[in-house]
């Protein structure tokens, strides 16, 4: 039987009830499977790590190291909620990894969407190799590699940075406890395990972060602008009432400019583009229809206060024919 395939038999996590028996379940695998080895957690603050993370606390405990790196593409103020999240409420075992410059360093130059995610999943295992040395004795790494995942590697829609980017020499053993489930059920899991809601119904964040929204090369002014303006979204979202309504939510700037206007002169600079979908379990999505007013709103915001842009564009276009992120 392929580890990799969700045999036909297994149910659909839909309640609590289910959710449970699925805990129970995994701790035990766990516990065989890591014994009294050390477990390094690649934390990223989503969804699907966080609750690789409670389950791993559940089921072997002192033995989790989770590492949070920050590799430059997280959102505006991320890096400081893992931190109060997991260190300061869950008391886990954070190690904090600044790999900005060493990330971007690498990424500049390099604009082929595939290439940037084998760089940005290489780069990470090779970070988390270091800190290996450093803890000694770590034999297992684990992932919140979640089915969608698995199923678009294989099809080679994408190479999933926890899939298709893994170096050949891995010196780990990995752990990934919620690699058949769908999204929805690794929601219902982490419920269950006691996560609180503002972590298991936050909306999904792809492992190259704002990597894959600041298209093309990356550089630091553009990275900025996507940053900025997803800050702004995030932000007029929560006050219309629509945070935890719509399904995942973001802006995209790329690498293409326009000319604009701005106090009497002619410029060029970027476009940023709105991207607001409703979906299940990121498999096909449906378009958000935003207000009018909360668009203007939006995009007033965005002219004002992000350097570099002078459009901002929203985007129709459903999955398929396209796919929620731009690369
Ligand atoms: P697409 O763009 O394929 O995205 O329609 C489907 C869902 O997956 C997220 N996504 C990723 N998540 N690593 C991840 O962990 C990735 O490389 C990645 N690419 C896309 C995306 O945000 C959406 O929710």
């Amino acid at each position: 039987m392929d580890p990799n395939v969700r045999p036909e038999t297994m149910q659909r996590i839909t309640t609590p009830e289910l959710a449970q028996a699925f805990i129970d379940e995994q701790i035990t695998s766990l516990r065989r499977q890591i014994g009294d080895g050390k477990v390094l957690l690649a934390l990223s603050g989503g969804v699907d790590s966080s609750v690789v993370a409670a389950l791993l606390i559940k089921a072997i405990g002192a033995q989790l190291y989770c590492v949070h790196v920050n590799h430059g593409l997280l959102r505006k103020g991320e890096p400081e909620q893992v931190i109060k999240v997991f260190r300061d409420e869950l008391n886990a075992k954070l190690i904090y990894v600044d790999a900005v410059d060493r990330f971007l360093n690498k990424l500049a130059g390099v604009s082929d969407p595939e290439q940037k995610r084998k760089i940005i999943g290489s780069e990470f295992i090779r970070v988390f190799e270091e800190e290996t040395r450093k803890l000694e004795g770590i034999r297992f790494l684990a992932q919140g590699t979640i089915y969608p995942d698995i199923l678009e590697s294989n099809a080679a829609v994408k190479a999933h940075h926890n899939v298709g980017g893994l170096p050949d020499d891995l010196q780990f053993e990995l752990v990934e406890p919620v690699k058949l489930l769908y999204k929805d059920e690794v929601r219902m899991v982490g419920k269950t395990l006691g996560l609180p809601d503002s972590m298991v119904y936050r909306q999904p964040f792809p492992g190259p972060g704002l990597g894959v929204r600041c298209t093309g090369a990356i550089t630091r002014d553009r990275l900025e602008a996507v940053r900025e303006s997803d800050a702004i979204l995030r932000e007029e979202f929560s006050k219309a009432g629509l945070e935890g309504k719509v399904w995942q939510y973001f802006t995209i700037v790329p690498d293409y400019l326009s000319t604009g206007i701005k106090d009497g002169h002619r410029t060029y600079e970027w476009p940023v583009i709105i991207r607001a979908v409703n979906s299940v379990d990121a498999t096909a999505a449906t378009i958000e229809e935003i207000p009018y007013s909360l668009l203007t709103r939006i995009t007033n915001r965005i002219l004002d206060e992000v350097c570099g842009v002078n459009r901002v564009l929203y985007d129709l276009s459903p999955k398929p024919v396209a796919t929620i992120e731009w690369e």
